[in-house]
Protein backbone atom coordinates (compact mmCIF):
# COMPACT_ATOMS: atom_id res chain seq x y z
CA UNK A 1 0.00 0.00 0.00
CA UNK A 2 2.90 2.44 0.44
CA UNK A 3 3.83 1.60 -2.24
CA UNK A 4 1.50 1.75 -4.36
CA UNK A 5 0.58 5.26 -2.43
CA UNK A 6 4.47 6.81 -3.43
CA UNK A 7 3.78 5.31 -7.05
CA UNK A 8 0.82 7.55 -7.16
CA UNK A 9 1.62 10.42 -5.52
CA UNK A 10 4.77 10.12 -8.32
CA UNK A 11 2.06 10.36 -10.84
CA UNK A 12 0.27 12.98 -9.44
CA UNK A 13 3.09 15.45 -9.58
CA UNK A 14 3.53 15.28 -13.36
CA UNK A 15 -0.06 16.76 -13.45
CA UNK A 16 -0.32 20.70 -13.01
CA UNK A 17 -2.46 21.22 -9.71
CA UNK A 18 -5.90 23.13 -10.57
CA UNK A 19 -5.85 24.49 -7.52
CA UNK A 20 -3.53 26.71 -5.37
CA UNK A 21 -1.64 23.30 -4.28
CA UNK A 22 -0.90 19.75 -5.32
CA UNK A 23 -3.93 17.37 -4.17
CA UNK A 24 -2.57 14.35 -1.82
CA UNK A 25 -3.42 11.29 -2.12
CA UNK A 26 -3.90 9.86 1.48
CA UNK A 27 -4.84 5.96 3.10
CA UNK A 28 -8.22 7.66 3.83
CA UNK A 29 -8.32 9.02 0.11
CA UNK A 30 -9.14 4.99 -0.67
CA UNK A 31 -10.37 4.01 2.41
CA UNK A 32 -12.47 6.10 4.62
CA UNK A 33 -12.43 3.75 7.44
CA UNK A 34 -13.24 0.58 4.46
CA UNK A 35 -11.16 -2.22 5.16
CA UNK A 36 -11.26 -2.91 1.45
CA UNK A 37 -12.49 0.07 -0.74
CA UNK A 38 -15.57 -1.04 -2.15
CA UNK A 39 -18.96 0.40 -2.93
CA UNK A 40 -21.89 -0.14 -0.91
CA UNK A 41 -22.92 -1.83 -4.40
CA UNK A 42 -20.37 -3.97 -4.41
CA UNK A 43 -20.00 -5.02 -1.65
CA UNK A 44 -23.77 -6.01 -0.52
CA UNK A 45 -24.07 -7.24 -3.96
CA UNK A 46 -20.86 -9.76 -3.26
CA UNK A 47 -22.72 -10.86 -0.02
CA UNK A 48 -25.66 -11.31 -1.78
CA UNK A 49 -23.51 -12.98 -4.55
CA UNK A 50 -22.00 -15.89 -1.67
CA UNK A 51 -24.11 -15.71 1.11
CA UNK A 52 -28.03 -15.20 -0.33
CA UNK A 53 -30.38 -12.19 0.20
CA UNK A 54 -30.69 -12.71 4.25
CA UNK A 55 -27.61 -12.10 4.74
CA UNK A 56 -26.87 -9.14 2.12
CA UNK A 57 -29.88 -7.56 3.43
CA UNK A 58 -28.34 -7.52 7.13
CA UNK A 59 -24.85 -6.46 5.60
CA UNK A 60 -26.77 -3.70 4.26
CA UNK A 61 -27.96 -2.84 7.89
CA UNK A 62 -24.63 -3.51 9.56
CA UNK A 63 -23.13 -1.29 7.62
CA UNK A 64 -25.64 1.61 7.88
CA UNK A 65 -25.46 1.37 11.50
CA UNK A 66 -21.90 1.54 11.54
CA UNK A 67 -20.71 3.69 8.96
CA UNK A 68 -23.85 6.11 8.27
CA UNK A 69 -22.27 9.76 8.05
CA UNK A 70 -19.23 8.97 7.81
CA UNK A 71 -17.91 9.22 3.94
CA UNK A 72 -17.22 5.45 3.57
CA UNK A 73 -20.17 4.56 1.92
CA UNK A 74 -23.13 6.29 0.02
CA UNK A 75 -26.04 5.52 1.76
CA UNK A 76 -28.32 7.53 -1.22
CA UNK A 77 -30.98 5.28 -3.07
CA UNK A 78 -28.42 4.71 -5.82
CA UNK A 79 -26.83 1.46 -4.10
CA UNK A 80 -29.80 -0.37 -3.92
CA UNK A 81 -31.94 0.17 -7.21
CA UNK A 82 -28.54 0.00 -9.21
CA UNK A 83 -28.18 -3.44 -7.32
CA UNK A 84 -31.94 -4.58 -8.06
CA UNK A 85 -31.28 -3.69 -11.65
CA UNK A 86 -27.98 -5.41 -12.01
CA UNK A 87 -30.46 -8.66 -10.56
CA UNK A 88 -32.97 -8.00 -12.73
CA UNK A 89 -30.07 -8.08 -15.43
CA UNK A 90 -29.19 -11.40 -14.06
CA UNK A 91 -33.07 -12.65 -14.67
CA UNK A 92 -33.12 -13.03 -10.80
CA UNK A 93 -36.40 -11.43 -10.08
CA UNK A 94 -37.00 -12.11 -6.35
CA UNK A 95 -32.95 -10.79 -5.54
CA UNK A 96 -34.00 -8.00 -7.67
CA UNK A 97 -37.30 -7.38 -5.21
CA UNK A 98 -35.92 -8.11 -2.07
CA UNK A 99 -33.26 -5.03 -2.84
CA UNK A 100 -35.89 -2.55 -4.43
CA UNK A 101 -38.42 -3.42 -1.70
CA UNK A 102 -35.38 -2.25 1.27
CA UNK A 103 -34.86 1.07 -0.91
CA UNK A 104 -38.69 1.30 -0.68
CA UNK A 105 -38.58 1.29 3.54
CA UNK A 106 -35.20 3.32 3.29
CA UNK A 107 -36.54 6.27 1.02
CA UNK A 108 -40.04 5.98 1.40
CA UNK A 109 -40.35 9.43 0.03
CA UNK A 110 -38.91 8.79 -3.58
CA UNK A 111 -41.07 8.40 -6.60
CA UNK A 112 -37.92 6.54 -8.28
CA UNK A 113 -37.73 3.38 -6.03
CA UNK A 114 -41.47 2.70 -6.30
CA UNK A 115 -41.01 2.71 -9.90
CA UNK A 116 -38.46 0.43 -9.61
CA UNK A 117 -40.49 -2.06 -6.98
CA UNK A 118 -43.08 -1.81 -9.19
CA UNK A 119 -40.76 -2.53 -12.27
CA UNK A 120 -39.69 -5.43 -10.10
CA UNK A 121 -43.50 -7.02 -9.86
CA UNK A 122 -44.23 -6.50 -13.39
CA UNK A 123 -41.25 -8.93 -14.44
CA UNK A 124 -42.14 -11.34 -11.61
CA UNK A 125 -46.01 -11.37 -12.84
CA UNK A 126 -47.74 -9.58 -9.79
CA UNK A 127 -49.02 -6.78 -11.95
CA UNK A 128 -51.34 -6.13 -8.82
CA UNK A 129 -48.62 -5.13 -6.96
CA UNK A 130 -47.18 -3.42 -9.81
CA UNK A 131 -49.73 -1.47 -10.78
CA UNK A 132 -50.48 -0.47 -7.04
CA UNK A 133 -46.52 0.68 -6.73
CA UNK A 134 -46.44 2.45 -9.85
CA UNK A 135 -49.49 4.83 -8.42
CA UNK A 136 -47.24 5.48 -5.51
CA UNK A 137 -44.77 6.40 -7.67
CA UNK A 138 -47.35 8.62 -9.54
CA UNK A 139 -48.58 10.30 -6.34
CA UNK A 140 -45.40 11.71 -5.21
CA UNK A 141 -44.25 12.86 -8.80
CA UNK A 142 -47.18 13.25 -10.69
CA UNK A 143 -44.95 13.90 -13.75
CA UNK A 144 -43.34 10.48 -14.04
CA UNK A 145 -43.81 9.91 -17.41
CA UNK A 146 -42.40 6.40 -17.41
CA UNK A 147 -45.14 5.27 -14.59
CA UNK A 148 -48.08 7.21 -16.79
CA UNK A 149 -46.51 5.07 -19.55
CA UNK A 150 -46.84 1.91 -17.77
CA UNK A 151 -49.66 2.26 -16.07
CA UNK A 152 -51.50 3.08 -19.51
CA UNK A 153 -50.20 -0.17 -20.98
CA UNK A 154 -51.23 -2.15 -17.19
CA UNK A 155 -54.40 -1.36 -18.06
CA UNK A 156 -54.49 -2.15 -21.72
CA UNK A 157 -53.23 -5.38 -20.57
CA UNK A 158 -56.01 -6.03 -18.55
CA UNK A 159 -58.80 -5.24 -21.05
CA UNK A 160 -56.48 -7.31 -23.52
C1 LIG B 1 -5.60 4.13 -4.39
C2 LIG B 1 -6.45 3.61 -3.34
C3 LIG B 1 -5.76 3.10 -2.07
C4 LIG B 1 -4.92 3.80 -1.25
C5 LIG B 1 -4.43 5.22 -1.39
C6 LIG B 1 -4.59 2.90 -0.16
N1 LIG B 1 -5.21 1.71 -0.33
FE1 LIG B 1 -5.13 0.11 0.94
N2 LIG B 1 -6.26 -0.97 -0.34
C7 LIG B 1 -6.80 -0.51 -1.53
C8 LIG B 1 -7.54 -1.56 -2.15
C9 LIG B 1 -8.29 -1.45 -3.47
C10 LIG B 1 -7.44 -2.69 -1.30
C11 LIG B 1 -8.15 -4.02 -1.40
C12 LIG B 1 -7.47 -5.11 -2.09
C13 LIG B 1 -8.49 -6.26 -2.16
O1 LIG B 1 -8.80 -6.83 -1.12
O2 LIG B 1 -8.98 -6.50 -3.25
C14 LIG B 1 -6.62 -2.28 -0.18
C15 LIG B 1 -6.28 -3.10 0.89
C16 LIG B 1 -5.63 -2.70 2.02
C17 LIG B 1 -5.40 -3.51 3.16
C18 LIG B 1 -5.79 -4.96 3.32
C19 LIG B 1 -7.21 -4.97 3.88
C20 LIG B 1 -7.77 -6.34 4.02
O3 LIG B 1 -8.14 -6.68 5.14
O4 LIG B 1 -7.87 -7.05 3.01
C21 LIG B 1 -4.72 -2.75 4.07
C22 LIG B 1 -4.25 -3.17 5.47
C23 LIG B 1 -4.54 -1.44 3.49
N3 LIG B 1 -5.10 -1.44 2.24
C24 LIG B 1 -3.90 -0.38 4.11
C25 LIG B 1 -3.63 0.83 3.49
C26 LIG B 1 -2.81 1.88 4.07
C27 LIG B 1 -2.18 1.83 5.46
C28 LIG B 1 -2.76 2.88 3.15
C29 LIG B 1 -1.96 4.20 3.26
C30 LIG B 1 -0.55 4.02 3.36
C31 LIG B 1 -3.54 2.47 2.01
N4 LIG B 1 -4.03 1.22 2.25
C32 LIG B 1 -3.75 3.26 0.89
C33 LIG B 1 -6.70 0.78 -2.04
C34 LIG B 1 -5.94 1.78 -1.50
Amino acid sequence: MLRMMGSINDHLKNIEPSGDKRVNMWCHTCHSGRPRPMTLEEIVGETYKLMGIEAALEHYADLKENYYGKGAYNFGERALNALGYKMLGNEDVSGAIAFFELNAKEFPRSANVWDSLAEGYMRAGKMKLAKKYYKKSLKLNPNNPNAKDMLKKLREGQRG
